[in-house]
């Protein structure tokens, strides 16, 4: 299995007298025989991309290399059409037939090539069996699951044992719970076949559980790139750490360290944190917090590295844990916690040193209302500010 290279990968799409640099300087490896997600909110160019990479879309400048091979590049003038590139897709809209069977929706693109029908039956059978479907190759579509339906496109995409997989939010039909199962076995899937596999999605839950690497994409370009490990726990812009899931954002500045930790001083107290950034004194930063580093108690905790006072805004019950908005001087943080507050109490709000997230702050010295990132989408933009 090659791994796939994208260099400055340039998309524009024309609408009218519009112009949309729909990938703009694309640089990415999905390396050999791994998942590589393309994370970012709707319109950010990850269809576009990947189009791109199936020969789909012809770019408008850089270069497309699968392993060695040469797949497109516009100054070598090379473009190779999608079936000359050995790729299997699954469409954001996954598109099975309706007047098909599973074995015949999966025969499909064998059917028009005019592959042999003992070879379509071998390979479709294999196919099938590789999605747990084996025993429906005779059901009409219809008569599916989303689940199942789901598969079957999966299988019509591995039914060339392609040397490459494209997925193109794949699990976007699916409710919640068949959602999760199809991609367990989606991941056991590709690791045992061991197919180097591109993977689109708006959803930092799906990105986070499937991927090896995860490429966090906006207005057409690469802000970031890393495991799913590290890009949760060291982000390096506000915009992946908002975007990966819920967080609380503190401005301040630096002021000091000592004993291997730093202290940013905010507006509602100074803050330490684990001292892992060489950022010189008076360095304007912005701190993020999630909410599971966050500790609320009804008395002052002994001992804690940064404790705050705040009153509890609100409180969502979730099942297993309760999250809470804690408003401090202005600001508002989440936490996690046990159902053990309600709004109006006041509680102390500790924060876990070793977990704060250090980012510049590209604003300024300015002092913000901690926004809480929506997880759909990029961060709010930041009220004006207080004071
Ligand atoms: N065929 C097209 N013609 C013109 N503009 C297009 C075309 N396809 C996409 N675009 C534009 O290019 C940009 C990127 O679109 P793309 O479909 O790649 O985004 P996306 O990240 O896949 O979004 P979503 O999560 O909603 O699927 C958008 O602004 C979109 O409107
Ligand atoms: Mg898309």
């Amino acid at each position: 299995m090659p791994s796939v290279r994208m260099t400055s990968l340039v998309k524009i799409h024309r609408v009218g007298r519009q112009v949309v640099r729909a990938a703009d300087g694309v640089s990415l490896e999905a390396p050999q025989g791994q998942i590589l997600t393309l994370l970012g909110p709707s319109g950010c160019g990850k269809s576009t991309t990947l189009r791109c990479v199936a020969g789909l879309e012809r770019p408008d400048d850089g270069e497309i290399l699968f392993g060695d091979r040469v797949v497109f590049s516009r100054a070598r003038r090379v473009f190779v059409p999608p079936e000359g590139r050995n790729v299997g897709m699954v469409f954001q809209s996954y598109a099975i037939w309706p007047h098909l069977t599973v074995f015949e929706n999966v025969a499909y693109p064998m059917d028009v090539r005019g592959v042999p029908r003992r070879r379509i039956q071998e390979r479709v059978a294999a196919a099938l069996d590789l999605v747990g479907l084996g025993a429906l190759a005779d059901r009409p579509a219809p008569y599916l699951s989303g689940g199942q339906q789901q598969r079957v496109a999966l299988a019509r995409a591995l039914v060339y044992e392609p040397e490459v997989l494209l997925l193109d939010e794949p699990l976007s039909n699916l409710d919640a719970k068949v959602r999760e199962q199809v991609r367990e076995d989606l991941r056991g899937l590709q690791r045992r076949l061991g197919i180097t596999t591109i993977y689109v999605t708006h959803d930092q839950l799906e990105a986070l559980s499937l991927s090896d690497v995860i490429a966090v994409m906006q207005a057409g370009r690469i802000v970031e790139v890393g495991t799913p490990q590290a890009l949760y726990a060291r982000p390096t812009t506000r915009f992946t750490a908002a975007f990966l899931g819920e967080i609380s954002f503190l401005s301040g500045a630096v002021a000091g360290r000592e004993g291997g930790m730093l202290t940013i001083m905010t507006p509602s107290g100074p803050l330490r944190c684990r001292d892992a950034h060489a950022v010189p004194d008076g360095t304007p930063v912005v701190a993020g917090a999630r909410p599971e580093h966050v500790t609320l108690t009804p008395d002052r905790p002994a001992g804690a590295a940064s404790v705050f006072e705040g009153t509890v805004a609100s409180a969502l019950y979730e099942g297993g844990r309760v999250k809470y908005r804690v408003g401090m001087d202005g600001l508002t943080v989440l936490a996690y916690g046990a159902p053990r507050f309600a709004p109006g109490d006041r509680v102390h709000v500790a924060v876990d040193p070793d977990q704060v997230i250090v980012l510049p702050d590209l604003a300024g010295p300015a002092t913000r209302p901690m926004a809480p990132g929506s997880p759909a989408g990029p961060p709010p933009p930041a009220p004006p500010t207080p004071g």
